[in-house]
Order: C-alpha cells, then sequence, then structure tokens
C-alpha cells in the first residue's frame, strides 16, 4: 500500500476500516509504529538486582529484560545468534546466564556469548561471527523508573517522544510517601479478538461505560457493598461507571503529540478510604506530608488523573496504581498484560486495594473487562462486515480547545478527541520516510 492511499484512510472525522481490518497494514504497522515508537516495556522494579529479568515482546520482537552484572538494564532480543531459537522462555526470574535449549549457546546478562559446545570447530571464533551475542534493542531508556526502549536507532529522544504526558508519570510516582513505585503481585493476562488499537480507543471513552458496563452497575446498585470489603474499591468504580452525563461531560480529557492522552478531574480513592474513615489514608497522607510537606501532599493527591495512554502500547491508572501494555499478535488478535504497583512506603491496606480494583476491574475474571473484551470483540466482527467502510468519530470535533504544553482539551469529556489524535499519529507513522 503506497503513502498516498494510507493517507486516505484517515479523514477528519472518519476512518477507514481497513485500519483495523487489513492484515497488509498490520504488517506495515509492526514496522513503521511498533518498529519506530518509542514502547513501555516494564518498570525498573522488575529487573531490581542483577541477574533479574523478563520477557517481553516488541511487536514482534521477541524480548529479553536484564540487569547486568554492572547494573545496566539491557533489552536484547531473545533469538539465538546460533540457528535463531528463542534463548529464553521464562517469563521472568533471576538467572546468571541465559543458556539456548537448544545446543547449549550461553549468554551473559548483557548478551554477550560466554561459551558453547566444540569451539573449536570453527573457521574463526563464533563470537566474531554473530557480532558477540544476541542483538541489543538500538535505544533503551527510563522515565521516573518506567523502562522504554525503541527498535529504531534513530528519533525523538524519549521526552521529545512523551512530552506533557510525563506529568501522568510523575504523578504515578510522587503519590508514593517514599517517592519510588514498584510492580508488585503479579500480572493479568488477557487476550481479546480484536485490533490492538480497541483497548486504546476505549481507555479513554467516557460514553461506552454506562453502556457496556449495564450489567455490573446494575449489580453495584443492587446490593450495597459492606464497609471495608476487599470488592469496596472496584464496586465504586462499577457504581461511577453509571454516573449521570453531566459527569463525564465535565471530565477533563486532554491530548497530546505522537498520540497520548489522559483523562482528569473524575473521581479518586481518597473519597473512598475517607468515607470509610479508615485510618489507611490518614496514615498515608502524613507518610506523603513527611516528604513533600502539607502543601505538596495536597498538590499531589489534587491531581486527580484517570486512564493515560502512552501511545501505542500502554495505558495507565496512577490514582488505581494499575499500568497495562498492549501486544499486537495479528491484525484481529491482541494481548494485554496488566500489572498492579506498590506506592512504597504507603500503608498495606493502599496495595490490597489495588489489588482488589486489580481484580474487580481490570482482572481476567472481572466482571467489568469481560464486557470490554466482548465489545471489541463485536466491533472486529462488525468492521469486517461490507455495510459501510466508515467509522465515524466526529463527537466534539472543530470544538477542542488548545490547552497549556502544547496540549489540546476536548470540548467535553465524552469528545473522541482522543482517537481522533491517535489516528493522526497512526499516519504520521504510517507515512513518515524513515
Ligand atoms: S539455536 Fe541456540 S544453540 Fe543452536
Ligand atoms: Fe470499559
Amino acid at each position: 500500500m503506497n503513502v498516498q492511499s494510507i493517507k486516505g484512510l484517515v479523514q477528519a472525522d472518519r476512518v477507514h476500516r481497513a485500519v483495523y481490518t487489513d492484515p497488509q497494514l498490520f504488517e506495515l504497522e509492526l514496522d513503521r509504529i511498533f518498529g519506530r515508537a518509542w514502547l513501555v516495556l516494564g518498570h525498573e522494579s522488575q529487573v531490581a538486582h542483577p541477574g533479574d529479568f523478563f520477557t517481553t515482546r516488541m511487536g514482534r520482537e521477541p524480548i529479553i529484560v536484564t540487569r547486568h552484572t554492572d547494573g545496566s538494564v539491557r533489552v536484547l532480543v531473545n533469538r539465538c545468534a546460533h540457528r535463531g531459537a528463542r534463548v529464553c522462555e521464562a517469563a521472568d526470574g533471576t538467572t546468571a546466564e541465559f543458556v539456548c535449549a537448544y545446543h547449549g549457546w550461553t549468554y551473559g546478562t548483557d548478551g554477550r556469548l560466554a561459551g558453547l559446545p566444540l569451539p573449536e570447530g570453527y573457521a574463526r571464533p563464533a563470537a566474531q561471527s554473530i557480532d558477540g551475542g544476541l542483538a541489543r534493542v538500538p535505544r533503551v531508556d527510563a522515565y521516573r523508573g518506567f523502562l522504554f526502549a525503541s527498535l529504531a536507532a534513530h528519533g525523538p529522544t524519549l521526552a521529545e517522544f512523551l512530552g506533557p504526558l510525563r506529568a501522568s508519570f510523575d504523578d504515578f510516582v510522587e503519590r508514593a510517601p517514599e517517592g519510588e513505585v514498584e510492580v508488585a503481585g503479579g500480572v493479568f493476562k488477557h487476550a481479546y479478538r480484536g485490533n490492538w488499537k480497541l483497548v486504546l480507543e476505549n481507555h479513554n471513552d467516557t460514553v461506552h461505560p454506562v453502556f457496556v458496563h449495564a450489567s455490573s452497575i446494575w449489580a453495584a446498585r443492587r446490593e450495597p457493598t459492606a464497609e471495608g470489603a476487599y470488592s469496596e474499591i472496584g464496586v465504586r468504580q462499577m457504581l461511577q461507571n453509571g454516573a449521570p452525563w453531566e459527569v463525564w461531560e465535565n471530565t477533563g480529557l486532554w491530548v497530546a503529540g505522537h498520540g497520548h492522552s489522559w483523562m482528569a478531574d473524575y473521581h479518586d480513592d481518597s473519597r473512598l478510604v475517607a468515607a470509610l474513615a479508615h485510618p489507611a489514608f490518614a496514615e498515608y497522607r502524613a507518610a506523603l506530608e513527611r516528604r513533600l510537606g502539607r502543601e505538596g501532599a495536597a498538590r499531589v493527591l489534587g491531581e486527580l488523573r484517570w486512564n493515560s495512554i502512552v501511545y501505542p502500547n500502554c495505558s495507565f491508572m496512577s490514582q488505581f496504581r494499575q499500568l497495562r501494555i498492549v501486544h499486537p499478535i495479528a491484525v484481529d488478535r491482541t494481548v494485554v498484560y496488566a500489572y498492579s504497583f506498590r506506592l512504597k512506603g504507603a500503608p498495606e491496606r493502599m496495595f490490597r486495594d489495588t489489588v482488589a480494583f486489580s481484580n474487580v476491574v481490570n482482572g481476567t475474571a472481572s466482571p467489568v473487562l469481560t464486557d470490554d473484551l466482548e465489545v471489541y470483540e463485536r466491533t472486529q466482527e462488525g468492521l469486517g462486515a461490507r455495510g459501510s467502510d466508515w467509522v465515524f468519530l466526529g463527537r466534539g470535533q472543530g470544538g477542542d480547545l488548545p490547552d497549556r504544553d502544547g496540549t489540546l482539551r476536548g470540548r467535553t469529556g465524552t469528545s473522541e478527541v482522543h482517537i481522533r489524535n491517535q489516528l493522526a499519529a497512526w499516519l504520521e507513522y504510517m507515512t513518515a520516510e524513515s
């Protein structure tokens, strides 16, 4: 597909369905979007000590993220330099070296070839013939402990890429009394039969909750949760999903360059814990005040950000300490990893709520998430039909307002500006020279 025909797919208030269904476009996306953009890999706490590692993907590339003995984080392509087998199968762990299961070639945590069987059987040392070892991803960087990498040797710096979205990461980290967060409590993985864009388009979509989540709103309204019950935080979210239009219309929604966006002024868990007069929140606030002072803590707690989208592969909720990474598998197949974070120095109750939120709202068996997945699959199937070639994205168009730091604010919180912004970034990646 040439650049001209790609340009015709994204228009001011509509997008061609091929963007979600064409396998050829999907291949191009892996190359031009996932092969170029900075992708969120995870968090430094997942590789806290030398030898720690986890495996992930960058588009189609299988990836190992490790902490080398010198303390640096290395991002390696999980492909044996001998005959191409994946070298590491474990999701995470700690190791001194990676041993390929095929012929036993062994690599250090920096990817360098450390040993192989029958080394004398080669005309010149094997390490020379294979450029040293496992291939390294050309660019690796971190922001406030969050790890990023890019498969492209050149491109915007991470700071340029993130732009004003950095404030969402700041918000995430500043909420921790010790000024640090860490991944804790494992990972939820879920898959759906739909395009990877559908989940990112949904996370700032404030019109869908009352419809898609109707059954869990109904259940939450029917049965008030007992004070302090495990699911309390999740049930609050279900009730929130049934909020009147006025609430959604007044929610803040900002978009920035490179396809990023975030929602704010939505609702916050301080109300949850405070409403229960639970000592945990007062304890948390006091701990935060010890680091930031009274005003500083009030400023941090007053920043009510909801979903932040890091286009093209991540969405996170600083208030609820959740982060999701989106892995495109095929044009109609996506896998999402959901992580919970602990605010260092916060009472354990805060983390319990984070895990409960994850179980009830973002987890694999959640009565909320499953409805989103169902609607992604219905959308994918509908987009495969030939009734019309266009997806309409006109809500709020023409009314979005320029705001500080080069952002655009949705005319209201229900604007589809975040989707138009993602597709503008999509077009830029897909049609850029190289
Ligand atoms: S493919 Fe890895 S050792 Fe042969
Ligand atoms: Fe939803």
